[in-house]
């Protein structure tokens, strides 16, 4: 089963006015996302406008079928944001329930953390 990374390519932090404009914030982080989950095969990205956490971007979503998810915001669309996300999407998709333990987080993810959605229960 895959773990979704789930970008939002409308973000755009503080300031990125000041800049070229030319993507927002949230397609830069998406594609570095994307680049680094390119073959990974346990990991796959989407991209989503809005994540309604719009003061707080750049925002992504780690989700599975039948584990825990999670939102992550405040990221800068960087390498090293984008590495992070990456592994802790990893580490989630080889979770049996989506929880990863904190001594495994990647530096890069700790703080970032919004929300956790507990996995829907099964319906009879
Ligand atoms: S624009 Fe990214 S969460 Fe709303």
């Amino acid at each position: 089963m895959s773990t979704w990374i789930t970008i939002c390519d409308t973000c755009k932090r503080e300031g990125w006015e000041n800049g070229a404009m030319d993507l927002t914030d949230g397609e830069r982080l998406a594609a570095l996302v994307e680049a680094q989950v390119d073959g990974a095969g346990t990991v796959r990205t989407r991209r989503q406008s809005c994540l309604m956490g719009c003061g707080k971007g750049c925002n992504v979503a780690i989700q599975a079928a039948g584990k825990l998810c999670y939102t992550l915001g405040d990221f800068t669309p960087d390498e090293t944001a984008a590495a992070a996300i990456a592994t802790y999407a990893k580490l989630h998709a080889a979770s049996d329930t989506g929880q990863v333990p904190y001594r495994q987080w990647p530096d890069g993810v700790k703080g970032h953390f919004v929300t956790r959605h507990p996995p829907l229960p099964t319906e009879e």
